[in-house]
């Protein structure tokens, strides 16, 4: 590994899954636009999840990261973004609850708009078109038109971003995220299930805590009007994470100020590769997924080349096997990270394993498989003497009808009734909030 970095010291290596333009000098001009435009968050910002993931990789808090699979141009309207912001803070009261830890909130929003894919093209009735990466990159519609990647798309989504996190900002630093008002936190859409009696006591029980506090502490509790809330999304697009990657006022270093916390796709997680070189430089706390194909020496190597100081909070790894292969794959990973001393907050992403098409032609996952993952996940963690310290879910705050199974018991035939994703089948509303509950039930 070369010892000098520069923020585009990556353009030496091979960059898998990235996009082809057809107009150089397109690409150049909006990449000069974005390198002028204010970054999206600040590194005051990182800084301030770098303290919590290092809280949680020390075993004192827990860690939720969930939202789309990919965000969509169409999707940055209010009512989702309010509901993407409602479901994640209601999740996290449950954890607080049931886990009576401090949980650190993270979404899979404002960027994750770049998608790796499995194949380069995709062909229909004889027709073969490059494969949509995400609104990024290129267009869902299968047309040419639509599927060339087109360079303008990349300051949309720079745009699209920074009003989602507008948003989120105004929304989780007052009125809407303030525990004194309850009534903000109503489930909707949901069955009477014992998941949601429980929620109504907890919510009841936490209006009667908060009454008691002040009450003790004779004023109202200032820091129940907010909560915080980080942004995160897959650094894929290098000449994207490039354009908003800044050296930091303080001389510390750089910042990729596109986001709080980028992470490192499956795909793209080759030590000698680009995406690995341009994370290594970065100041951002950063996450890796792990799949079935690593193996543990080089992982080891992995997480050295990455977090060579050995920092607690800088490196989330973020496994995901599937159901089956769980118990036979994670407890080599658990166990050398652990003999070798490594720092490194595990975190459990319960979908990408358990992705399978139905024979009506639908993606979906199974609510069964991503608790058994779940549950899989804490008792080999607990076994190899480490701690499962997150989650990484998909999900979206609507009533959709993309994962079958949970508290409403979706079947393939329920699919077609509100399939909205583009890319991955999401936890809807209600089967997250229940995803919440046996969290809960397994941080005790
Ligand atoms: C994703 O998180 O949407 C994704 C593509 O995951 P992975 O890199 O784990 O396949
Ligand atoms: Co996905």
């Amino acid at each position: 590994m070369s010892t000098t970095w520069t923020p585009n010291s990556w353009q030496d290596r091979l960059a898998k899954q990235q996009p082809v333009y057809d107009d150089a000098a397109e690409v150049e001009s909006v990449l000069g636009s974005l390198a002028d435009l204010p970054p999206l968050v600040t590194a005051w910002e990182v800084d301030k999840l770098q303290a919590q993931l290092s809280e949680a990789a020390q075993g004192n808090s827990f860690v939720l990261q969930g939202g789309d699979c990919s965000e969509s141009f169409d999707d940055c309207n209010a009512n989702t973004i309010l509901r993407k912001l409602k479901v994640l803070i209601q999740m996290s009261l449950v954890l607080i609850c049931g886990s009576k830890q401090r949980i650190v909130r993270i979404g899979r929003i404002a960027g994750q708009y770049a998608k790796p894919r499995s194949a380069d093209t995709e062909t229909r009735e004889g027709v073969e078109l490059p494969s949509y990466r995400g609104d990024i990159i290129n267009r869902s519609g299968f047309n040419e038109t639509d599927r060339r990647p087109d360079p303008q798309l990349l300051l949309r989504a720079y745009e699209r971003s920074a009003l989602t996190i507008n948003y989120i900002r105004a929304l989780s630093q007052g009125g809407f995220a303030d525990l004194h008002h309850p009534e903000n936190w109503d489930l909707e859409f949901v069955r009477n299930t014992p998941g949601s009696r429980t929620y109504q006591e907890l919510l009841e029980a936490l209006s009667d805590s908060i009454r008691f506090m002040e009450v003790v502490s004779a004023g109202e509790l200032e820091q129940l009007r907010r909560v915080d809330f980080f942004t995160s999304h897959e650094g894929l697009h290098l000449l994207y994470e490039q354009a908003l990657t800044r050296a930091d006022q303080r001389q510390r270093g750089y910042y990729n100020l596109s986001t709080h916390l980028p992470w490192i796709g499956d795909r793209t997680r080759a030590i000698d590769g680009a995406h690995v070189e341009y994370f290594r430089g970065i100041r951002n706390p950063i996450g890796i997924k792990v799949g079935n194909t690593i193996a543990a020496d080089e992982l080891i190597d992995l997480v050295k080349v990455l977090n060579p100081d050995n920092t607690p909070g800088r490196l989330t790894l973020i496994h995901r096997f599937g159901a089956e292969k769980i118990g036979a794959k994670l407890p080599a990973l658990a166990t050398a990270i652990k003999k070798a001393n490594l720092n490194v907050l595990w975190s459990c992403d319960p979908m990408h394993g358990n992705t399978q098409a139905t024979r009506n032609g639908f993606k979906t996952r199974s609510f069964d498989d991503i608790t058994s993952e779940i549950i899989t996940a804490f008792r080999v963690h607990k076994d190899c003497g480490t701690r499962l310290g997150g989650i990484h879910l998909e999900l979206t705050g609507e009533d959709v009808t993309e994962c079958v199974g949970g508290p409403a018991n979706l079947t393939e035939f329920d699919l077609p009734r509100d399939y909205r994703s583009q890319v991955d089948p999401r936890l809807n509303y209600e089967q997250a909030m229940e995803i919440a509950f046996l969290l809960a039930e397994q941080c005790k």
